[in-house]
């Protein structure tokens, strides 16, 4: 999904690509972040441990597979940048006007709009787990959580 309206529209150097006709697989949104930023001019371009605290809604249906999260004070958090758009392979960061491949950008404009982050984590009060580090509009989709890699 993508509610820009200059969908369409690419910047000096940016370069899109068809999609493939179908999908090779599906993926279970399994609860909604809640965060303050309603557009993405907004949003910082990276989660910072002094951001504001955000909310990861899980929905009822996962309650169960949140046991013991609470004993992680990082966790990672996968997301879907449902409004991103998803064709192009060359892009030109307005920040830094360099025209650079998709996969060597952070960017959420990817063929999966797939974002993670690790975030602090404050709280957890039922399926809410209240964390900081977020970057994301208020909204987006979350597609899974799992404790922060720790080395042994
Ligand atoms: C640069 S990405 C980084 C995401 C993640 N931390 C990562 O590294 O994978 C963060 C930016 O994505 C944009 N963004 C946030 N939520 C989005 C959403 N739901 N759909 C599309 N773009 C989004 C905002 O411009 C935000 O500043």
């Amino acid at each position: 999904m993508n509610d820009d309206p200059d969908e369409s529209a690419v910047r000096p150097g940016e370069v899109a690509v068809a999609l493939p006709s179908s999908t090779d697989a599906g993926v279970y949104f399994i609860g909604t972040i809640r965060t303050p930023w309603r557009v993405r001019e907004e949003c910082p371009k990276r989660g910072e441990p002094d951001g504001p605290v955000c909310s990861i809604v899980v929905d009822e249906r996962w309650r169960e597979a949140l046991t013991d999260i609470a004993r992680h004070r990082r966790v990672q958090v996968l997301y879907w940048m449902h409004h991103a758009r998803r064709d192009l392979v060359l892009q030109t960061p307005f920040r830094t006007g360099q025209t650079t491949g998709t996969f060597a950008l952070r960017s959420p404009v990817r063929p999966n709009p797939v974002a993670s982050s690790v975030v602090d984590l404050l709280a957890v009060e039922g399926t809410t787990l209240r964390v900081r580090g977020l970057d994301c509009l208020d909204g987006t989709p979350l597609i899974d959580l799992k404790p922060e890699r720790t080395h042994p």
